[in-house]
């Protein structure tokens, strides 16, 4: 079958993407060359992929790779895909932390649950020497491919193996999260927008007490380091914007709350200041 004829069979799939994947040319081959016909093998390779789609697997997962605030992240099936809604907070860390101006020391900043490691691989590519970053995670697997990505960017960034703060030591400026925060209602959601979530790691997407058992501990574990970080920053989804700010009044009653927005407009994180 020609590159042609592909296309226009499955409009739906993002077929162009494994097209190309497929015959292993980039995506601006399969418009210069539609007439060009896959060998046997490439059209099987093409088959495997089409038929994981069907079935709602996100392409991210099938090409093993998601771009993130411009750079390209390596994933599996053990990290949790990137999501634009977070490019908002990594943003605001960018921003506030070169504002800051340290020109004595760097400043030193814990991505927690760090997945793929996309915040802390971002943080440290923007922040060049400002900044010395770590990421943590609870899943051994994800930190593989942390470190990995971060191999891929020429970073040195160290990642610890750890349930929350309970491994971590030594004292951070900035503590940024993006925790699981999804809840049963949306887990049972079978929306077709919500397929792709069976196929990401449970504990990277789900948890108790409303989606907040996480990031609730989080707040308890900060609120007794001796040394407090300057700001922290929890990322959360819209609904819980109010009992957020109540659970953090509690637990970090001295911290100055902002909530921002993401990309599309939607309260999406907590800036907490000290
Ligand atoms: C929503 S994902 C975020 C991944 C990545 N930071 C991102 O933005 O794409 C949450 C991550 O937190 C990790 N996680 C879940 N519970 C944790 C815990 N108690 N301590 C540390 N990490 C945890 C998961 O393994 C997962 O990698």
């Amino acid at each position: 079958m020609t590159v042609r004829k592909i296309i226009k069979k499955y409009p739906e799939l993002e077929i162009e993407l494994l097209l190309a994947r497929a015959i292993s040319k980039p995506k601006e081959f399969l418009f210069l060359n539609p007439n060009h016909q896959l060998s046997g093998s490439q059209f099987k390779r093409l088959a495997g992929f089409i038929q994981r789609r069907q079935k709602g697997e996100p392409i991210a997962y099938i090409l093993g790779n998601q771009e993130f605030m411009g750079l390209n992240f390596k994933v599996n099936s053990h990290t949790l895909i990137p999501r634009p809604d977070t490019e908002a907070m990594v943003e605001r860390v960018v921003s506030l932390v070169k504002s800051w101006n340290s020109k004595k020391r760097k400043i030193k900043i814990l991505d927690v649950g760090t997945g793929s490691g996309c915040i802390a691989i971002a943080l440290a590519k923007f922040l060049g020497k400002q900044a010395e970053v770590a990421g943590s995670d609870i899943s051994g697997r994800a930190l593989l491919v942390a470190r990995q990505n971060a191999r891929r960017q020429g970073l040195k960034i160290r990642f610890y193996k750890s349930n929350l703060l309970n491994n971590i030591k030594g004292d951070f400026d900035v503590v940024v999260a993006n925790l699981p925060y999804g809840w049963k209602a949306w887990k049972n959601n079978t929306r077709v927008e919500t397929l792709g979530l069976k196929f990401e790691p449970q504990i990277a997407l789900f948890t108790s007490q409303s989606g907040l058992r996480e990031i609730t501990r989080l707040t308890k574990q900060v609120a007794a380091l001796k040394q407090k970080p300057k700001a922290v920053f929890l990322e959360f989804d819209p609904r819980q914007k109010a009992r957020l700010g109540k659970i953090a009044k509690h637990n970090l009653p001295l911290g100055g709350q902002v909530f921002h927005k993401d990309l599309s407009g939607r309260f999406r994180f907590l800036e907490l200041l000290f």
